[in-house]
């Protein structure tokens, strides 16, 4: 898992759209792994500002999304299907985009579905993954073991509090979802995790802590053989303190010694 520290959330956001440019300047006709929430708006932006320029070219690429809330209308506001189309599909020029239809009758069915229809589509080139204050990747929560395909799932209480602030008042919050499994999700060739803003340095540090915790979805990623983890300065805030303390201690070790022999 490789680690990339950027001075701000947009330096993340534009580092990550030339890796999507690049994508799709190699294999144009590429299946893309998107994901929803707060951290890639930036980037959404800054690809409809480069397709906007004429930089980018979606007509032959294809889209499979993480996840989906269950059970949600398409046009509700806060499902992903509405999300995606907002800051992404209607502003570009994709060929076709999937979800998991948060509108199915039968979840299960709808999973194994989705499945079929990555697998049909040659699996996923690229993945975009965010990763929850608890760890999660999609809506694979903490657990004691993970689906391999999209699976129906219970949303953790902590996951539902922290996307409670898309919803007014008045709104029913889903608290169960439809989402990619962990299999899945190690079967893209290529993943790139985006880690924003100060309230993610906590498992930001955990999760490049050298272990892999069971109880973090988003360690699995580093049993995964190309996944880059773009963070900002902010995020990596945890990870810098403990690394510079770390530099200290060993050149405060390799004097000691030093002065010892000399
Ligand atoms: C979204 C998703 C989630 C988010 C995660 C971070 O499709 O699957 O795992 O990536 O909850 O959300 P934000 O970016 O809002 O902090």
């Amino acid at each position: 898992m490789r680690r990339i520290i950027l001075d701000t959330y947009e330096d993340v956001c534009r580092a990550a759209a030339d890796v999507y440019t690049e994508q799709l300047k190699e294999k144009p006709n590429s299946v893309l792994g998107l994901a929803t929430g707060s951290t890639p708006i930036g980037l959404y932006d800054e690809l409809v500002r480069r397709y906007d320029a004429g930089a980018l070219d979606f007509s032959k690429a294809r889209s499979f999304n993480l996840d989906e809330y269950y059970p949600i209308k398409k046009d509700h506001p806060q499902s992903y299907n509405y999300f995606m189309r907002k800051h992404l599909f209607d502003k570009i020029n994709i060929s076709k985009y999937s979800l998991p239809n948060g509108e199915a009758a039968d979840a299960e069915a709808e999973c194994l579905r989705y499945d079929v229809e990555i697998s049909d589509a040659g699996g996923i080139d690229l993945m975009l993954l965010g990763i929850g204050h608890n760890g999660h990747i999609g809506f694979n929560e903490p657990a004691v073991s993970y689906p391999m395909g999209t699976t129906h799932v219970e949303l953790a209480k902590s996951s539902v509090d922290a996307n409670s602030r898309f919803f007014g008042l008045d709104e029913t919050q889903p608290t169960e979802a439809l989402t990619m499994g962990i299999g899945e999700i190690m079967r893209c060739k290529k993943i790139i995790l985006l880690i924003t803003g100060e309230g993610k340095a906590e498992i930001a540090m955990k999760l490049f802590e050298r272990k892999i915790h069971t109880d973090i979805p988003a360690c699995f990623l580093k049993l995964h053989p190309d996944t880059t983890v773009f963070l900002d300065r902010a995020a990596a805030r945890d990870i810098i303190v403990f690394e510079e303390a770390l530099k200290r201690e060993r050149i405060k070790a390799v004097q000691e010694w030093t002065g010892l022999r000399g």
